[in-house]
């Protein structure tokens, strides 16, 4: 294997993932799921791997559908996937025949689809998603829809009501058809961000309560040092010491994405083929990958993204994470609300709860068992104090 931070890997390369895609399978014979994680942890790749591990009747379609700009693009995606599975045993070719004629239509891989209006998408999609009724043989239908909130974003974006509805006709989909179809959303932007921006618009429901949410989280520390010590061995690197993929796989927090780059930049420095590689050549790497103007690991986006998240809070946002990351310690919330509210004394307790939450919920803080907060990745906070020149104080609060 070959390092390729960000890319598409074979199925063999993808490492560990067996209890997440065992479980994501079991709850999917019961009810649809959202999974949710920090960017970058791994979720297309978990979506690849259940896929390619699915009952055999059962049909899994996956697309990332983060680029479609309406509801009726979207309709006609979900016809395009459906196709060669319908048009064999169903009038679905013929139905979509006749729906073509009405208006000349896009061509979406093999298949010309109808041009309909925009009022009829929620009628087609109901209609399409209807003809798996009869067809026995397939005992469920999972849409796998990668970065579907980018999708809602920027269709409300243009029109929020064409958004609020195609999640209320997604939803009501999954009431009619409850044996046959799942859905399965996932993405890097927060479902939640926009089910905000929704309400603020008058949106009342609900649209994902029925469906459970599931967590990717880093890989567990064996695969990650696993990981490690493959891409080592398959590109001749050569450990110093025995704990050197474990140490590895921690100072990255687990996260794959980042174990690729750190090979990928020991590979660049033939000094790391020339002698066993130590703890100080990984930890020169992992600096360079977090403290470099160049931001080689898209570090950037922790703060660039909370300009979309946060929208009128962004400071007092910013203020709330730099007093979180400037702790040596984890803190209790109380604490750190009084740093954050030294630079914003008007902002009522209520709000940083909220902030504080939402930043939880966003995977910049955890907050353990004591409710203390802290940053959930050591790359992010190491990142963040770097970035915004912050200087470290102890818990207690002296610097
Ligand atoms: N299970 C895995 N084994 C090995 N490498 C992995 C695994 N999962 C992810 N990676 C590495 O991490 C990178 C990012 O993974 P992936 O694209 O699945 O993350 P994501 O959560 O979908 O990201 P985004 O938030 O950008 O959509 C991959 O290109 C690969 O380098
Ligand atoms: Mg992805």
């Amino acid at each position: 294997m070959k390092p390729n931070p960000g890319g598409i890997l074979q199925l063999d390369d993808i490492v560990g993932r067996d209890s997440l895609v065992a479980y994501l399978q079991l709850t999917l014979e019961q009810q649809s799921v959202v999974l949710v994680a920090e960017r970058r942890t791994g979720k297309t790749h978990v979506l690849e791997k259940f896929k390619a591990a699915a009952p055999k009747n059962w049909v899994v379609i996956k697309r990332d559908i983060g680029a479609v700009r309406s509801a009726t693009e979207f309709v006609q995606y979900v016809m395009a996937d459906l196709y060669p599975h319908l048009q064999a045993t169903t009038n679905f070719r013929n139905w979509l025949q006749s729906l073509g004629e009405q208006l000349g239509g896009a061509q979406i891989g093999p298949v010309k689809l109808p041009n309909f209006s925009t009022k009829q998408w929620k009628q087609v999609l109901g209609d399409t998603i209807a003809h798996l009724d009869g067809i026995n043989a397939i005992e469920r239908v999972v849409f796998l829809w990668d970065e579907l909130p980018w999708m809602l974003e920027i269709i409300a974006s243009q029109n929020p009501q064409e958004a609020m509805e195609l999640l209320d006709a997604l939803r009501a989909l999954r009431q009619q058809h409850a044996q046959k179809i799942r859905m399965v959303f996932t993405g890097s932007l927060g479902l939640h961000h926009i089910v905000r921006g929704l309400k603020a618009q008058g949106y009342n429901n609900t649209p994902v309560n029925d469906m459970l949410s599931i967590e990717v989280a880093p890989l567990l520390l064996p695969d990650a040092a696993r990981l490690v010590e493959r891409l080592f061995t398959d590109n001749r690197l050569v450990a110093a010491t025995p704990d050197i993929h474990e140490q590895t796989a921690l100072a990255v927090d687990c996260i794959p994405f980042y174990i690729h780059h750190v090979v990928s930049a020991l590979l660049k420095n033939p000094a790391s083929l020339q002698k066993p590689v130590d703890t100080q050549a990984v930890n020169a790497v992992i600096s360079h990958g977090i403290h470099s103007s160049d931001n080689p690991w898209d570090l950037q986006h922790y703060e660039e993204r909370t300009l979309a998240y946060y929208g009128k809070q962004r400071s007092e946002c910013l203020a709330l994470l730099d007093a979180v990351a400037s702790s040596m310690a984890t803190l209790p919330i109380a604490d750190a609300i009084r740093r954050a509210k030294a630079v914003y004394p008007l902002v009522d307790q209520q709000q940083w709860l909220e902030l504080s939450r939402l930043l939880e919920r966003d995977h910049y803080f955890q907050r353990d068992e004591d409710g203390k907060i802290g940053f959930k990745f050591t790359v992010v906070k190491r990142w963040w104090v770097w970035h915004r020149s912050l200087s470290m104080v102890q818990a207690g609060g002296a610097a």
